[in-house]
């Protein structure tokens, strides 16, 4: 695929290799790595606008965004177009240039509330949102699947309604909400959305190689692609993406990914998210099984540095 530019409202980010946002792992450590190894933009991982308005800590803490990263979005999850626009507006969110509006959640705690995927029901409120949103005078984006199942696709109406609402790019994940994350995503779809509006439009769901992020762009012309899973288990993808030969180290990865959380994070933080995302980067190795076990069991940075080394050796 050909790697270029994107330009998201006033904002360029340099490349169409975007990381997704993913619950639970995509802070700011993990995003060095991923802009490390040639992501054009990264997301936080979805955090609630009530959470936000409540002052919440826990939330405040998912948002920490480092000096030198430039443009990573963070992503917002809600109902309530007010609210939204609020969490916009917050001190929090002040470092954030892109907000980016999370309307694909599956989850059914979030559906039940009519937030992520349950407003591909509702066009006339997500219309509401992203145009509230966009009143705080940031640069807004809209991620959103193409329907809740097979008898209700919405992709273009969907696509077509943010665009109107000032929505300034889109991810559209190929795959309904019923599918979770199964299945080949839904190429036309995702091709019939890239037809539909003028605002870019990046395709997400099932890129784990060069050869998948080729065939996605080839199949639906969009103007970039969206890793999820894949960089879990390998954020050096990006590099192979792009076609760079540089291999990657995991253990320095780890080790400085531990090295950047500490401060920020405390140590008892750090060890539960680094043996979380080193049990990803081992997957395929010989004793994995084992090592996922005693990574597990790691409960202080020195164990879990020993275990490291000893995987890595
Ligand atoms: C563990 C996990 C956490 C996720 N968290 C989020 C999230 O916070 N916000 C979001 O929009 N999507 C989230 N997703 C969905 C992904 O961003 C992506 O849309 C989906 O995994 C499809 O892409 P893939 O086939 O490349 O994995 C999550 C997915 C997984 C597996």
């Amino acid at each position: 695929m050909q790697i270029r530019p994107v330009k998201i409202g006033d904002i360029t980010v340099p490349n169409n290799l975007f990381a997704a946002p993913l619950a639970g792992y995509t802070d700011f450590a993990f995003r060095k790595l991923c802009y490390r190894f040639g992501a054009g933009l990264c997301f936080t991982e979805m955090v609630s606008a009530k959470g936000l308005k409540y002052n919440n800590e826990g939330t405040r803490a998912l948002l920490y965004k480092a000096p030198e990263e430039k443009n990573t979005a963070a992503q917002l999850f809600g109902s309530d177009p007010e609210i939204l626009r609020a969490a916009c507006e917050s001190e929090t969110l002040a470092p954030f240039e892109i907000i980016d509006l999370n309307m694909g959640c599956p989850v059914p705690k979030i559906y039940k509330n009519g937030e992520g995927s349950a407003l591909l029901n509702d066009l006339p409120r997500a219309e509401k949102i992203i145009s509230a949103c966009k009143k705080s005078g940031k640069t807004i984006t809209v991620k959103f699947r193409i329907g809740v199942d097979e008898k209700h696709i919405v992709g273009t109406e969907f696509a077509k309604m943010c665009e109107a609402a000032g929505a300034d790019l889109v991810t559209v994940h190929g795959r309904t909400r019923d599918k979770y994350y199964a299945g080949e995503p839904d190429f036309a779809e995702i091709a019939r959305v890239k037809q539909s509006v003028r605002i870019p439009v990046i395709a997400n769901g099932g890129v784990f190689c060069r050869a998948d992020a080729e065939r996605m762009i080839e199949k639906t012309g969009a103007d970039g692609v969206m890793l999820a899973r894949a960089i879990l288990y390998d954020p050096h993808v990006f590099a192979e993406i792009r076609g760079e030969s540089e291999t990657w180290d995991i253990r320095a990865a780890i080790l400085q990914q531990i090295e950047d959380m500490l401060p920020v994070c405390g140590e008892k933080f750090t060890v539960v998210q680094m043996r979380k995302m080193a049990s990803f980067y081992i997957k395929g190795r010989r004793n994995c099984a084992q090592y996922k076990n005693r990574l597990f069991a790691a409960d202080n940075l020195s164990a879990l540095r020993a275990l490291i080394d000893e995987i890595f050796a």
